[in-house]
């Protein structure tokens, strides 16, 4: 008897996931593999990926086109949230994993599996994001992650492959690993293992060089509905549209690139460097919007409920009952935060120039040093008064 009869393997056509399939079937019993590939916007050609799968024993080969989903249920709620993991990473690869554990669940119930499979090492946190999301969705169902048992080195690995006609990577594989899809790019290992040393300038791909970025400074008006961004200087976008659209216009300004030291669930620190320049501006600019568009004290209440929401995605907890209840006070949140955050890129860097509402809490009348100025200044007395009583008490005292 195998691990498992029947295996829906999480596939992105690489070395290791290719692997997987001849060796669940060899080393653990399995009986049937059928392999899922998730079209998050990564711009791989999926059809030689899917035939790979087949080629590597695969009884069935599925694609699924979920870039649409991708943006309107993850990253436009992340984008409400201002998420940004230790104030700086925008999540990119984080938020496509409760997606792609969705539909591996979806495909093992319909093709009747008992088991889901994903090529992730021990040493990361997207092993954990999919099997606590894999778990949440289906607590019947095993997971399968062979890379974490397997301790082939790379070497090994592909010699594993070749005994199953899995073909060695034609070019000298990078020595980066890579992940990318619609909201940027994460990458790692190789040189950039080393804190001290500057990334390499071959490893940007969505972003320029400030060096080679225009000379003069651009506008972009982006609008935003209830939270969520939906036009371009005054032109509607769907949802993949209006993310390619900033990553190109932001990506040509250097604007989006992040190193950083970050803190991993499983204790290690890793230095990594991310592309996210759609996600930067669009965080950016909507909180902005929330700051004009909320009263003071959600808008900062919201905050701390940004930082716990932003630790449950990062640490694997998105279909969590947490997650849901916090999901529901951001939705309360963002009901006026409608209108439009007008932005200048220029040289890596994204100002926030202006902002306007329909919902706008900022009052002329009130902010105004000029002479129509309606602020009660006698009434500030009396509350400084009062304000300042338990302190003036204090003071007296000591
Ligand atoms: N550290 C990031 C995260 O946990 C990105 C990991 C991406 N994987 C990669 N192979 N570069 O979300």
């Amino acid at each position: 008897m195998g691990r498992a009869k029947k295996v829906i393997l999480a596939y992105s056509g690489g070395v290791d996931t290719s692997v997987c399939i001849p060796y669940l079937k060899q080393e653990w019993g399995v009986e049937e593999v059928i392999t899922l590939a998730a079209d998050l916007g990564q711009g791989d050609e999926l059809e030689p990926i899917r035939e790979k799968a087949l080629k590597s024993g695969a009884s069935e080969s599925l694609v699924v086109d979920v870039r649409d989903s991708f943006i309107k249920d993850y990253a436009f709620p992340a984008i409400q949230a201002n998420a940004l993991y230790e104030n700086r990473y925008p999540l990119g690869t984080a938020l496509a994993r409760p997606l792609i554990a969705k539909i591996l669940v979806e495909a093992a119930a319909k093709y009747g599996a008992d088991a889901i499979a994903h090529g992730c090492t021990g040493k990361g946190n997207d092993q954990v994001r999919f099997d606590v999301s894999t778990t949440a969705l289906n607590p019947n169902l095993k997971i399968l992650a062979p890379a974490r048992e397997w301790g082939m080195s790379r070497e090994e690995t592909i010699a594993y492959g070749e005994k199953f006609g899995i073909p060695t990577p034609v070019k000298k594989s990078s020595p980066y690993s890579i992940d990318k899809n619609l909201l940027g790019r994460s990458i790692e290992a190789g040189i950039l293992e080393d804190p001290t040393v500057e990334a390499p300038e071959e490893i940007y791909e969505m972003t320029k060089a400030i060096i080679d970025t225009p000379n003069e400074p651009e506008y972009i008006d982006i609008g935003f509905t209830q939270g969520i961004p939906t036009s371009i200087n005054g032109e509607s976008k769907d949802a993949i549209e209006l993310i390619e659209t900033v990553n190109k216009i932001a990506g040509n300004h250097g604007i989006g690139r992040i190193d950083m030291i970050e803190n991993r669930l499983v204790g290690i620190k890793s230095r990594e460097i991310y592309e996210s320049p759609a996600m930067i501006v669009l965080i950016n600019a909507h909180r902005d919007l929330e700051s004009l568009t909320l009263t003071a004290d959600i808008t900062q209440y919201k905050r701390g409920v940004e930082q716990t929401y932003t630790q449950l995605v990062y640490n694997g907890l998105w279909y969590s009952p947490l997650k849901a209840a916090l999901d529901a006070f951001i939705q309360k949140t963002q009901e006026r935060v409608s209108g439009t955050v007008r932005m200048k890129l220029f040289k890596g860097n994204a100002a926030i120039v202006g902002r306007k509402s329909e919902n706008t809490l900022y009052t002329p009348d009130l902010a105004t040093y000029g002479a129509d100025d309606q602020f009660d200044h006698k009434a500030a007395e009396g509350f400084i008064y009062v304000w300042g009583l338990p302190t003036r008490i204090w003071a007296q005292k000591n």
